[in-house]
């Protein structure tokens, strides 16, 4: 994608919407991010729920907590905060058919009261007050920013004093790629509505924008088994979908996807890509 604009990013996603229901229906869970493998969560659904577990730990999110997950999908990491960890939250996304989905899901789950999702662009937060959040949430979201430092920029406008700020998604290492990684690496972006940038970049953000204990940790061996899992998946249905396009069926939005969760594979092996969690204090 040359240009991120969030609509053509929601567009992304309502283009979607069909493989989506059939990995959630295949993974027992309504999330769009990586699983976080360890000992106690080694298949599919218990790493994806981890991922938001070890995210709310390091956040060291509680109850009465107020927190803003901003790209929150279908709401699963949302409801999980709320019902787990007793906190007030507010999911704000682009895509409305995915923000309907997570409204539904929180009426079922019996936490409607203290969760909230509307839309709302995470470069203007338009919808959220200076000061009046304690906790801002990125999981596999900020990877759609046009301007990542127009984005700290509003998360640090909306953090209250001492707030924390805490991020899980795909960087490249900081390391130059060499050609052959950066041709796979335009059709990841393409292929998500992404822009995948260098670790360091957040970083500078962070620092520029004010932030403070800024914490990177590469967790990457962690969701290794999960990119493996996507990559294979995709390297699978790639042909499948080809074949359904020759027959009319198949959409050139699927096939992408595939194509990129397959060179998200790559670039993981080869030490291009990395996943990492970051933390940090306005
Ligand atoms: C990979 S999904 C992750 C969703 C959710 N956090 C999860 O893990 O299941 C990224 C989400 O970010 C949303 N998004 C992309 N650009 C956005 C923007 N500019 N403002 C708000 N949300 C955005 C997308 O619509 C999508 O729901």
């Amino acid at each position: 994608m040359d240009e991120i604009d969030s609509d053509a990013v929601s567009g992304v996603y309502d283009e979607l919407q069909d493989s989506h229901e059939a990995m959630w229906d295949q993974q027992g869970h309504r999330s769009l991010h990586y699983g976080y493998y360890d000992d106690e969560h080694d298949e599919p659904a218990t790493a994806v729920e981890n991922t938001t577990r070890i995210l709310a730990t390091l956040a060291g999110i509680e109850s009465g907590d107020r927190v803003l997950n901003v790209g929150c999908g279908a709401g699963a990491e949302s409801i999980w905060i709320a019902a787990q960890r007793g906190a007030e939250v507010v999911g704000i996304d682009v895509n409305e058919g995915l923000l309907e989905f997570a409204r539904e899901h929180a009426r079922k789950n019996g936490v409607a009261e203290s969760v909230t999702f509307r839309t709302d662009d995470f470069h203007e937060l338009t919808t959220v007050e200076d000061d009046s959040v304690d906790v801002v949430w990125g999981l596999e979201a900020l990877c759609h920013a046009r301007d990542l430092d127009a984005v700290l920029e509003q998360v640090a406008r909306v953090l209250a004093p001492g707030g924390r700020l805490v991020v899980g998604d795909l960087f490249q290492h900081q390391r130059d790629l060499d050609d052959g990684e950066r041709n796979r690496l335009g059709r990841v972006d393409d292929g998500f509505g992404v822009s995948v940038t260098r670790i360091d970049a957040l970083e500078s953000g962070l620092d520029a924008a004010g932030f403070t204990n800024v914490s990177i940790r590469d967790v990457t061996e962690a969701v290794r088994p999960s990119v493996r899992r996507r990559g294979i998946t995709g390297l699978v249905n790639y042909p499948v979908q080809r074949l359904r396009g020759l027959f009319g069926s198949g959409s050139d939005r699927e096939l992408a996807l595939y194509r990129a969760s397959y060179e998200v594979y790559k670039l993981v092996g080869s030490g291009a890509l990395g996943y990492y969690i970051v933390t940090a204090e306005r």
